[in-house]
């Protein structure tokens, strides 16, 4: 005779419910964004359907429709014209630049919206690279150098976090000496802490033409066949001052971020990157994958293995299905 009968909680909508251990909320998500300089500009990324590349005005009025659906975050990706590109990244340090005066707008707008920046050299570089290069190697220590004036460039701007993701070591504390000194002890840091060298970017490169233009990124982003890695990155970047820690990417990475949720009491975010949202949209939009089911469940495992953040480029989907479902 049978006691245990799991199915008897899985019996009726209302039960499955009852019972359901993760939930997705609107204040989980932020909504990573690329922005360009123009107007009125929407263009679509090929590798990534559904996503744009948007001008400030067109961002500012999806972003005022999905506050009232509870966007509460945005990460922003700024596309740097060829001819502002060059080996120092020196257009990431120009406090007149389309990011710092983007920023400011968007602040004046949307005091609350909490908005993270990008920080590595590669949209603003002209070897495609997230360090600086010095006879054909990422260069360390120089680079901590521009990063850190970089983040403090972010701040003076208004961003509320700035995001690493660069993977040079020591690069938090550089980061936050720098912003400490400069006043900034509000400014929090996001770190990138096990971001893997992934071939899941390729479409985010296509988005801000940020391609390495030689070699790859595997002397500074972690290997994915490395776990333990990650937890010595995440031991580095607690003592250094992250405010939170970050596993990227997210859905063939669920055992890193399930570490890192067991090994520390920061928020832990998980990047849902380009690639994994390619892989759900073209598969369904080619009829393969029910879309929505297919989005709600890498979501869902996601959070379910311990993220408490997630950046998603599904995000002003997601706040529409959840506004929808209550
Ligand atoms: C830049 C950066 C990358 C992503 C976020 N910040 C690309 C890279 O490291 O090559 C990827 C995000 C995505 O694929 O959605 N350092």
């Amino acid at each position: 005779m049978l006691t245990a009968r799991p199915r008897r909680n899985r019996r009726s909508p209302f039960l499955r419910d009852l019972v359901e251990e993760t939930r997705l909320q609107s204040q989980d998500f932020i909504w990573p964004v690329f922005i360009k300089e123009g107007q009125n500009l929407k263009e679509e990324i090929s590798t990534l359907p559904g996503v744009f590349r948007m001008s400030l005005d067109v961002l500012a009025e999806e972003v005022s429709k999905l506050m009232d659906q509870g966007l509460r975050s945005i990460a922003l990706f700024p596309v740097i014209p060829d001819a502002h590109k060059n080996s120092t990244a020196s257009e990431a340090l120009n406090p007149k630049g389309f990011l710092p005066e983007a920023l400011r707008k968007l602040k004046k707008l949307f005091p609350e919206l909490i908005i993270v920046t990008d920080v590595a050299l590669d949209p603003y570089s002209s070897d495609g690279h997230d360090g600086l290069v010095q006879d054909g190697i990422v260069v360390n220590d120089a680079s901590l150098e521009v990063l850190a004036k970089m983040a403090v460039v972010q701040a003076d701007a208004g961003a509320d976090l700035v995001a690493p993701s660069d993977m040079m070591d020591g690069r938090v504390a550089a980061i936050r000496q720098a912003l400490d000194k400069a006043g900034h002890h509000d400014v929090g840091i996001l770190a990138y802490t096990a971001k893997y060298a992934s071939s899941h970017y390729g479409p985010f490169r296509e988005a801000l033409s940020s391609a390495p233009r030689f070699g790859d990124k595997k002397t500074y982003q972690i290997n994915p066949a490395n776990a333990r890695e990650a937890l010595r990155e995440l031991s580095l970047d607690e003592s250094e001052g992250a405010d939170i820690v970050m596993v990227k990417p997210a859905l063939a990475y669920l055992d890193i971020i399930y570490r890192l949720r067991q090994n520390t009491t920061l928020p832990v975010a998980a990047y849902q990157v380009s690639g994994e949202y390619a892989q759900i949209e073209i598969a369904a939009r080619a009829g393969a994958l029910d879309r929505e089911r297919a989005i709600v469940e890498s979501l869902t495992a996601i959070r379910r293995a311990g993220a408490d953040i997630i950046l998603s480029y599904y995000t002003p989907w997601i706040l529409g299905h959840l506004a929808e479902k209550r």
